[in-house]
This record gives structure tokens, C-alpha cells and sequence, in this order.
């Protein structure tokens, strides 16, 4: 079976619910977190899945910490990365080594709202409609060709923990459908 990595940053509900995917159709072997406090790697422990946590504060640039995750993924055999929640953006070292292999999950209708709480910015904005985006990485914040979007409505009266807790629902419906899609496609 394909092998993938997901990287994340921090709780990873994401990451849970691609673990729970009975039909998934790749074997996550890898989790890579830039953060040794993160949630998410007490879930990856709990579920066997083998972890590269790294400090970039240890490496003396982004080449340096990139060229050994890249070393840790041809390793482990990994052909797709689904990032979830990996607030690090790739280097051309990454982007070089997997090339069209890496995807990200945002939680705005992308090129609106990138970066760091987009639901906070869209909230904020008094935007109706907000959403989902997953798209192929490229050296940008959250920018790379889209791959799939869903919309997800402000309701009259939400608060952001509530608009939060939906557009969270989405996304792990959402992630697991296209991982599958994509890797069947090839
Ligand atoms: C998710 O909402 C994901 O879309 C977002 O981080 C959250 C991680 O949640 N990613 C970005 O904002 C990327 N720019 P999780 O750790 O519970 O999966």
C-alpha cells in the first residue's frame, strides 16, 4: 500500500480522523511536527505511527531542517504528504523532493483568508459565506493549485467557536475523500 506522511503542528483532529478512515487508500507511517509540545504526537504514539518531531531553532536553516525531513521520508518509503495544520511554510528543498505529492487543508475558501486564523479573519470580516480549501503547496502562504472547496455558511447569531466547530467538521469530512481520490487517481 502508498505510503504517507502527515505533517502537523499542533492538536490534530485532522490528523485523528485520516487515522480513523477505515478505507483510506495509504498507510500513514509518518507523522513530522515542528513543535515537541504538540497534541498531536501523544496521537500518533497512541496509534503506533512512527513521529520526526524536529526544532527549526536547532538547524541553522530552513535548507538544513528540510533536507533532513527529506531524508526521514525516503526512508520510511513516504510518496504523498497531507499536511494538517503545519503552520511552516515548504522550502524548494521539500517542494523539489515531492514534487504535485504535497497537500494542504485551509480553513477558508481560498485566496481568501490565508495564513495564520482564518476563521478568526473571516469572522472578523462579517464574511456570509466562509469554508474549506484543499490545495496542492507551492512557496506561498496557502497558495498552489486548488483541488477541492466546500462552503461553509456564517448563520445569523454564530459565535467563532461555533463557525470554528463546523468548519472543523468539514474539513474532516472533507480531507479523507480527497486523500482517496488522489491517490486512487494515480
Ligand atoms: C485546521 O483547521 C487546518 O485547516 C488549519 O489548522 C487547523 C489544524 O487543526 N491549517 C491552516 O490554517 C493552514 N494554513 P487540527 O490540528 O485539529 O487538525
Amino acid at each position: 500500500m502508498v505510503k504517507a506522511a502527515v505533517f502537523a503542528s499542533g492538536t490534530g483532529s485532522n490528523f485523528d480522523v485520516i487515522m480513523n478512515t477505515e478505507d483510506l487508500a495509504c498507510e500513514i507511517t509518518l507523522l513530522v511536527c515542528d513543535n515537541p509540545e504538540a497534541q498531536v504526537i501523544q496521537k500518533a504514539n497512541k496509534y503506533g505511527v512512527a513521529v520526526f518531531v524536529f526544532n527549526p531553532k536547532d538547524y541553522p536553516s530552513k535548507k538544513a531542517y528540510e533536507q533532513q525531513i527529506v531524508k526521514k521520508l525516503q526512508e520510511a518509503g513516504i510518496s504523498w504528504i497531507f499536511l494538517a495544520g503545519y503552520m511552516r511554510i515548504a522550502g524548494p528543498v521539500l517542494l523539489g523532493a515531492f514534487e504535485n505529492k504535497i497537500v494542504n487543508i485551509h480553513p477558508s475558501l481560498l485566496p481568501a483568508f490565508p495564513g495564520k486564523d482564518a476563521i478568526g479573519q473571516a469572522f472578523k470580516a462579517g464574511v456570509k459565506i466562509t469554508g474549506v480549501t484543499v490545495h496542492f503547496i507551492d512557496e506561498g502562504i496557502d497558495t498552489g493549485p486548488i483541488i477541492a472547496q466546500v462552503p461553509v455558511t456564517v448563520l445569523t447569531g454564530d459565535t467563532e467557536t461555533e463557525l470554528k466547530e463546523r468548519i472543523q467538521k468539514t474539513e474532516h469530512q472533507l480531507y479523507p475523500k480527497v486523500i482517496n481520490q488522489l491517490i486512487q487517481a494515480k
